[in-house]
């Protein structure tokens, strides 16, 4: 055995989430959202699961991601949610990508690409209703676009598609005013004779919002488990799939008035027990965590003393009966009564669960659970 630091990827809990949220899509097509890693899972295992449970399509963000999934033979559409730049279309062509295009370049670049190679390019255009990043904002220049892409023989529009701002805030009129911009210009492109797929929900809109759903439903944190914000009712169970463990490696019992860790920030007040954990910022286990944060020790919850370390840090477990070398320690996940998720750790690190999903670093070893050793476990 190896490092006891590692990530365990429930991918059954990624199969349960993708069934309920596809339940509620009304009808649509669902999308997977598998960019960075699969939100730092595993894109693959997590796609493959995905697409197990009624996922349709996949979504990453720059075409590099797309290959890795096909060259482990998955077929399934994705859709590269990025802008296309000189020397992407040729991966995107070869791989049967569809690409966001927003302006005549990204169209040309696939037009000429695809007449060189005699094959067709499937594009889906971005507009901008309000995020302010990639996308049409002007209806006059969607219309532009559109005639143009009329007049390219090796493009197909397959898709018109929009992202929301803030889908998942307390007030909702923001997204509201985003779906009427969206619904104006989906008109206008139907009214030009085309009649692509229409996409705009992220997750907050999903569990939020039906009247978003359309075509296609574009799912991303709620695969992994998350609603996204506390503000987003939780109409459906959603169970997070990943879990983080170590070991304790070193326990000591220090007086009072010795200090932990670099820099001396924490200094004992009391005689204290200090378990010293393989795991560090070096993992991705942030260093804004340092006596912020807290590990689940025998089921209770062990403060962390002092600065995190690159590769190590220690909590207290005064009062944690009979800790020793080799006991599992959890960083993120279920142990005994206790939980610790992404969610409450983004609140101690001052982020969203999405970036704490995806800062544990490749260092870590990922686990992946599926239905045989949940059972054999549960058994055990
Ligand atoms: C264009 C687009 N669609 C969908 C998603 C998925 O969003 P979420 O993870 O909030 O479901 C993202 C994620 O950032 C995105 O950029």
């Amino acid at each position: 055995m190896g490092r006891p630091t590692f990530v365990e990827v429930n991918l059954n809990n990624v199969m349960k989430n993708v069934s309920n949220l596809k339940r509620i899509a009304s009808g649509a097509k669902l999308m997977a959202v598998v960019k960075a890693d699969g939100y730092g899972h595993g894109s693959i295992q997590v796609a493959s699961a995905a697409l197990d449970s009624g996922a349709d399509w996949l979504g990453v963000a720059i075409p590099e991601e797309a290959e890795a999934l096909r060259h482990a033979g998955i077929g399934a559409p994705i859709l590269v949610l990025g802008g296309i730049t000189p020397g992407m279309e040729e991966t995107v062509l070869k791989h049967g990508l569809r690409q966001t295009v927003f302006d005549e370049e990204g169209v040309r670049l696939l037009e000429n690409c695809a007449a060189k190679t005699g094959r067709k390019a499937r594009i889906h255009i971005k507009v901008d209703t309000g995020m302010s990043r990639i996308g049409i904002r002007e209806i006059g220049e969607l219309m532009q676009l559109a005639r143009f892409i009329k007049e390219c023989r090796h493009v197909e529009l397959e898709g018109l598609f929009t992202h929301f701002a803030a889908a998942d805030a307390k007030n909702i009129a923001f997204t509201l005013k985003q779906k009427a911009v969206f619904d104006d210009m989906a008109a206008q492109i139907r009214k030009m004779g085309f009649s692509p797929m229409i996409h705009a929900a992220n997750s907050a809109a999903i569990l939020r919002l039906p009247q978003t759903h359309y075509d296609m439903v574009r799912a991303g944190i709620s695969v992994y488990g998350y609603y996204g914000s506390d503000e987003v009712e939780k109409i459906i169970p959603l169970y997070p799939a990943m879990e983080w463990k170590t070991h304790v490696m070193m326990v000591k019992t220090l007086p009072p008035g010795v200090s932990v860790s670099y820099g001396r920030t924490f200094v004992t007040k009391r005689k204290t027990a200090v378990a010293t954990l393989p795991v560090g910022y070096g993992d991705g286990y942030k260093r804004v965590l340092s006596s912020r944060a807290s590990v689940l020790i025998k089921g209770n919850r062990a403060p962390v003393l002092g600065r995190v370390c690159m590769d190590q840090l220690m909590v207290d477990v005064t009062g944690i009966e009979g800790v020793k070398t080799g006991d599992e320690a959890v960083l993120l996940g279920r142990q005994g009564m206790e939980m610790i998720d992404a969610e409450e750790m983004a609140k101690w690190a001052d982020t969203i669960s999405y970036e704490i999903l995806l800062s544990i670093s490749p260092r870590v070893p990922r686990i992946y659970l599926h239905d045989d050793d949940i059972s054999a476990n549960a058994a055990r």
